[in-house]
């Protein structure tokens, strides 16, 4: 016997589901700029002692949806994802109904196996053919298990006694994710032991200041253990060249973990997976699909060459005699992984890939360069519009631009006037000592037109500024 569903329970489970509809068909804005102070002053955020029933709860999703940013319209291209894919959307609601956590098959069988296909897939994807990996959390977490894996490598030992963080180094690159960073810090290497090597002018990691880097460490007494590469930087959608910095590593018995977080999807694209050439050399790759496959957060996945590492890194759960049978070693995936209870993000996946198929994320990661490639010739033909770095992916760095004014402070006003009206979303970053605005292609929803409209209202604000007339909205 099921739960009792009564009237009241399936009248709200209709009105969520037209909000949801409401929602997808409803606004133009991307976001409602609202100060911190104003929200809370306007928002109903009190905790009552008193439990106010169904129909409250539909009043808190109006509030709740209605001061969201729509992170489903073409205008947002503020981080690395956007849009909305309905098949997922399904995945994730229908995995958050079942409810079943991810570390035993006995718990989770169709998930495990779904999870277990998924992983499987996008080993052979990268090139590993005896791989296996687990669904993380994002970049971040998929950035620290490949250094958790590196740091085994050089010192198995150190599991059981510890480690001296003091002498372990690693090598990325100057313009690495700061994910990097957190991984020396939880796993007690250091920052001072994460070696930031130099890149080219198109921002790829040089390999001979890594060679010379590397050198350097070990004349200094140092242990290089691990090299991240990245495959599609945050800010500027750069690629290291795999194939060489895999040389260096492999003559030097150093981890190779690439960080395709961003960049993973191009391996989908016969055209554009020659930036990825040499992965299948590395040793553990961390691929994000809630980035440009556009997955709800979170999806993202740690995939390794050799699983009996990840398998030893994980050796701390064979205590949990109340959780893991012996007898299902090959199927509960709550021994390759480092959390306990764990959510089904495979479902979502499995569901958009199944959908698409390889053929559908291909032509998507395709019209993204294609729209990334239409606005760079915008700014190339755009007077007051700068490129401020090679596009190598949907990464896509300008600036406005008039003689005698101040650029930085120039463009910090134009992003924060360009968010207040509302229509936009792109993000600030430096690339050296100049700030830009970073256009992101990761949206389906984004079009040509959506372009056209974009370049407009960045001249158009650009222009106010400086003719001196103040901001309205
Ligand atoms: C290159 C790169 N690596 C890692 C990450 C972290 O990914 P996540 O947000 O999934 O933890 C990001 C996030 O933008 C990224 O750009």
């Amino acid at each position: 016997m099921g739960i009792d569903i009564d009237i009241e329970d399936s009248q709200f489970l209709d009105e969520v589901v037209s909000r949801i509809r409401q929602y997808l068909e409803g606004s133009s804005q991307v976001s409602d700029y609202i100060l911190p102070s104003r929200l809370r002053k306007i928002s109903d955020l009190s905790i009552p002692l008193e439990g106010r029933g169904l129909e409250n709860a539909l009043n808190d999703i109006d509030q709740f949806l209605k001061h969201s940013v729509k992170t489903n319209l073409p205008g947002f291209m503020n981080p690395l994802w956007g849009g909305i894919n309905l098949a997922a959307f399904a995945g994730e609601i229908i995995a958050t109904l079942a409810n079943n956590s991810m570390y035993t098959y006995e718990l989770s069988p169709m998930a495990t196996l779904i999870e277990q296909s998924l992983i499987q897939r996008m080993c052979e994807m990268v090139g590993f053919a005896d791989g296996n990996g687990t669904l993380t959390t994002g970049g971040s977490n998929g950035n620290m298990i490949g250094m958790m894996c590196a740091r085994y490598h050089a010192n198995p030992i150190g599991q059981q006694q510890g480690f001296d963080g003091k002498s372990l180094v690693c090598f990325v690159s100057e313009e690495s994710h700061y994910s990097v960073l957190m991984s020396a810090n939880v796993l007690g290497i250091g920052f001072d032991n994460v070696i930031k090597v130099g890149c080219d002018s198109d921002g790829r990691m040089r390999v001979d200041k890594l060679e010379e880097e590397i050198h350097r460490s070990k004349v200094n007494g140092q242990t290089p253990f691990c090299v991240i590469a990245t495959s599609g930087t945050t800010v500027r959608g750069s690629f290291d060249p795999l194939k060489e910095i895999a040389q260096v590593c492999s003559d030097q018995d150093i981890w190779l973990h690439v960080d395709a977080a961003w960049g993973g999807s191009c391996l989908f694209s016969a055209t554009h997976r020659r930036l990825m050439d040499g992965v299948e050399l590395a040793d553990s790759v961390c691929w994000d699909s809630h980035k440009m496959m556009g997955l709800p957060l979170v999806c993202s996945a740690f995939l390794i060459k050799k699983p009996e590492v990840l398998r030893k890194v994980c050796s701390h759960g064979d205590v949990a005699h109340y959780l893991f049978l012996d007898d299902a070693e090959k199927v509960d995936l709550g021994r390759i992984s480092l959390q306990c209870g764990r959510r089904n993000d495979a479902l979502k996946l499995f569901l958009a890939w199944r959908e698409k198929g390889d053929a559908g994320w291909a032509r998507l990661v395709e019209s993204y360069v294609e729209i990334a490639e239409y606005l760079e010739s915008k700014i190339k033909s755009e007077a007051k519009l700068q490129l401020m770095s090679s596009r190598q992916w949907t990464n896509v760095c300008l600036r406005y631009y008039v003689a005698d004014i101040d650029s930085n402070v120039l463009n910090k006003n134009l992003r924060d006037r360009l968010v207040k009206t509302g229509n936009f979303m792109l993000s600030q970053s430096n690339i050296g000592d100049d700030v830009i605005l970073r256009p992101v292609i990761a949206n389906p929803s984004i079009t040509k037109e959506t372009i056209d409209e974009l370049v407009e209202e960045i001249v158009s604000i650009g222009d106010d500024i400086v003719r001196g007339i103040p901001f309205s909205n």
